[in-house]
């Protein structure tokens, strides 16, 4: 393990069938006042948002309703959320949804008795949440698998005016106190949505993998992280209730991004700034702005990390290396990664995501450089692999 690092991680998680009874424990540990959020009503038809409200009036809560987050949560939506915080003297925010409401109260939290204006601040400076700032406790229940969210300190939020789409990752402090993971409140996720998600884990679990090149333990976890996720996900696009799959992607999908695997790594990330760049001028869904734009960007960076492209061939693709060079080793594990990209159903050009010839330009724009993969881009190489995603 090269460098120096320091691992915590203090979010607590109840995992299963039974896990939202503990609310029950968690929520006596903070005052009377809880923020609900929500997103656009997914919550209110599969009847989780009956079964929290029930737990929340059975604890004395008084509930500030805060529904309508959108996927991908625009900072308009920010200032309001911050106000009703700051204004109700809310002491719990729990976020009921998928990676958009964790995120949306994570920002909410830090925002709230922020005395600067938190985009600027948080998201523009990337500044930290000063030491004196008021940081209101997050708790998770989460409904869609995918962002890590419920176990990080990440926080992305959308100008939908200025088109950027930026992920502050914010320390211990800003992380959910605790995070509820029932694998059976995902049971209702629409298909498109579900696959999405599958892809997000991926490439989260990629985007830390591709970089490096030292024996590195976190390697060897990411690898049977990849492994479990590519058998469960071909289980579950056939038979979205089986539990068994299911819960495994939902564990997966949380140790692909609590910050466990990203130990003794530079780590990547441009896929996730490319596709948060197709995300800031399309609103298109996570995933699948990621999806879009992978096969071109890993295509172009394998020659500059060969070793490490057919070691993923060999290990997470079970691709046969006899008799083959590197090079063919190593396409043919993308070629492996492109055939389960189809299966599962994900976006496979941003095209069908409603980008157009003309906004090529505006993309390379919003797309912030990282400098740990095995290639740092410059300003061409981008629109080359916007244009090959198209
Ligand atoms: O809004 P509702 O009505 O709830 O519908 C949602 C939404 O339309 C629906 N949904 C969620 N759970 C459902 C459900 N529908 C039926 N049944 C359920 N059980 O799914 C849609 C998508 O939800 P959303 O929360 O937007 O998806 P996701 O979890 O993928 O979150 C995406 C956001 O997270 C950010 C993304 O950029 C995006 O803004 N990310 C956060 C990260 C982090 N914190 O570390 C890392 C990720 O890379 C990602 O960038
Ligand atoms: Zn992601």
């Amino acid at each position: 393990m090269l460098g120096n690092f320091v691992f915590s991680n203090p979010t607590k998680l109840y995992f299963g069938e039974d896990s939202l009874n503990y609310l029950n424990e968690e929520l006596p540990r903070y005052g009377k006042t809880v923020q609900l959020v929500y997103g656009g009503g997914s919550i209110k038809k599969n009847g989780i948002y009956d079964k929290v409200v029930d737990i929340l009036k059975a604890n004395g809560k008084v509930i500030v309703e805060d529904g309508g987050v959108m996927p991908n949560p625009t900072v308009e939506k920010l200032y309001e959320g911050a106000k009703l915080a700051k204004e109700a003297n809310v002491d719990l925010i729990l976020a009921v949804g998928g990676g958009s409401c964790c995120d949306y109260a994570k920002a909410v939290s830090i925002s709230a008795h922020c005395k600067e204006d938190p985009w600027e601040k948080y998201y523009l400076k990337f500044e930290d949440v000063d030491a004196d700032t008021k940081i209101i406790p997050v708790g998770c229940v989460l409904t869609m698998v995918g962002t890590g969210s419920e176990m990080n300190g990440g926080a992305v939020i959308t100008n939908p005016k200025s088109k950027l789409k930026i992920g502050h990752v914010f320390g211990d402090r800003v992380f959910p106190k605790f995070a509820i993971l029932n694998p059976t409140f995902t049971y209702s996720l629409p298909k498109y949505q579900m696959a999405a998600g599958f892809y997000d884990i991926l490439n989260h679990i990629t985007e830390q993998y591709f970089s490096g090149e030292d024996d590195n333990t976190s390697d060897y976890i990411m690898e049977g992280l990849m492994r479990s996720l590519i058998h469960s996900s071909k289980i579950a696009v056939c038979d979205p209730e089986n539990y068994e799959a299911r819960s495994n992607i939902m564990w997966t999908a949380t140790w692909a991004l609590n910050t466990l695997v990203a130990m003794g790594k530079e780590t990547d990330w441009m896929v996730h700034m490319l596709g948060q760049a197709v995300g800031a001028h399309t609103d298109a869904t996570h995933g699948m702005t990621l999806s879009a734009v992978s096969l071109p960007y890993y295509r172009h960076i394998m020659p500059y990390g060969l070793a490490k492209f057919k070691r993923f061939a060999e290990n997470v693709w079970n691709v046969d290396p006899k008799g083959k060079s590197e090079e063919e080793i190593a396409e043919e594990g993308l070629a492996a990664m492109e055939a389960w990209m189809k299966e599962i159903g994900v976006a496979m050009n941003i095209r069908e995501l409603g980008v157009t010839e003309e906004m090529l330009d505006g993309l390379v724009s919003s797309t912030l450089i990282m400098e740990g993969g095995y290639k740092v881009l410059k300003k061409d190489e981008i629109l080359e692999i916007f244009q090959e995603s198209m």
